[in-house]
């Protein structure tokens, strides 16, 4: 089967009628949906399927063992997410798979083919949560007790997925296992829209990280309470949106956006009793991202006190800029002779991996440069193209 075809398969899981696009978010129907297939497929090529501690798939081709060859990506997605980011990568580790077995050339060291649970955090607000957990990134209480917008923690919906919650947490032994990842993945800007090239190798990913800030006023009537009465949350929360692009077009690489402003309780003729606002702040290195971030905070904190209200602010994650690895980088380019090699501000379980092991990306041109949205693509000769590529990569490290 062509790795557009095996992508296909996927056309009607999770798709969002309200939204548009896909929502894919860690165990809910969509995911575990998407669990079952992943399965399947490792069993149809004789791939042996462990689901980790953290939730994180594993499909074998033999036996697991040290210095293993590790590729995939992840299969949830954004709200409202594209067809491509997270599934590309997946599919194409499956039908690279494929391609070895043809061209008779099996991997000479153990291999797996990887999907990392809620690498958008799109359910629990923690970014690549599976890889985090896998590298001790993040502590297993603190994972245990986030909780999705219903209130449901992680722990209950684990359990809920047939997981441990006691065991989820770093896993150092599954860990020193990977001898390399390679990550395949949409590219998801411009940055090979208007290129000759359908595939680049990843060099980098900016520094990146999710703060949330609460506004707390006083909820009150719409119609009845004068202006000069009001602690309405809504306004700091506007103004700090503002604030946001202002910072951002100071700090070099700046990317600061609000994409998930929630008032509590939500009514038309409600006065909002508190402000929940996520920023998404991205810049090219630590001291740039946190100075834009502080520029922004002191922009919330001085409109929450014009208006009588109060501001707590809490970093949910920060990932450091991550170069992927140098030698593996040159050994991908080799390989696949003149391609470009690019730099992404999105963030991938490859970055959260790299401080551990080699890791190397591949980006497959995406001609509308959209992604996390509905009109997210890639054509289907690059798909073909980049999981072909792929193959040449693994066959290469694996022998
Ligand atoms: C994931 O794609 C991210 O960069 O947020
Ligand atoms: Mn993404
Ligand atoms: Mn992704």
């Amino acid at each position: 089967m062509s790795t557009q075809g095996l992508l296909d398969q996927l056309s009607d899981v999770g798709r969002d009628r309200r939204r548009g696009g896909y929502s894919r978010h860690a165990f809910d129907p969509a995911e575990l949906e998407l669990r079952t297939w992943f399965t399947e497929q490792a069993s149809r090529r004789g791939l042996d399927v462990e689901t980790d501690r953290n939730g994180n798939l594993w499909a074998w081709w033999g036996s697991p063992g040290q210095d293993a060859l590790v590729t995939g990506s992840h299969l949830d997605s954004v709200p409202g997410g594209g067809a491509f980011d997270g599934p590309l990568g997946v599919v194409s580790a499956f039908t690279a798979v494929d391609a070895l077995r043809e061209r008779g050339r099996p991997p000479r060291r153990p291999f797996a083919v990887v999907a990392f649970a809620e690498e958008e955090g799109g359910r629990f607000g923690v970014p690549c949560l599976g890889s985090r957990l896998l590298t001790g990134a993040i502590s297993a209480e603190t994972a245990r007790a986030l909780k999705d917008p219903d209130g449901i923690t992680l722990a209950e919906a684990a359990a809920g997925a047939g997981l441990d919650p006691e065991r989820i947490g770093a896993d150092p032994d599954r860990l020193a296992t990977i001898g390399q990842f390679v990550e395949l993945h949409v590219e998801q800007g411009k940055g090979l829209s208007y290129d000759n090239h359908s595939l680049a190798i990843g060099t980098d990913i900016s520094a990146h990280g999710r703060w949330r800030f609460t506004f707390t006023g006083q909820g009150d009537h719409a119609g009845t309470t004068l202006l000069m009465h009001r602690k309405d949350p809504m306004l700091p929360a506007a103004a700090t949106v503002g604030a946001t692009r202002i910072a951002a077009m100071d700090a070099s690489h700046g990317r600061a956006t609000v994409g998930r402003l929630v008032p509590n309780p939500g009514g038309t003729n409600v006065i909002a009793s508190s402000v929940d606002l996520w920023l998404d702040a991205r810049a090219e290195d630590e001291y740039c991202t946190r100075a834009m971030v502080e520029e922004i905070a002191e922009a919330a904190r001085s409109a929450a006190e014009q208006e009588g209200c109060t501001l707590q602010i809490t970093e949910e994650s920060y990932s450091d800029t991550v170069y992927f690895d140098r030698g593996l980088g040159q050994e991908l380019g080799r390989v696949l002779g003149r391609v470009p090699a690019i730099p992404t501000g999105a963030g991938h379980d490859a970055g959260i991996l790299a401080p551990h092991l080699p890791t190397g990306m591949l980006f497959v041109r995406n001609p509308t440069g959209i992604s996390h949205a509905p009109e997210e693509f890639a054509e289907p000769e690059d798909v073909e193209r980049g999981a072909a590529a792929l193959a040449d990569v693994l066959e290469h490290l694996g022998s």
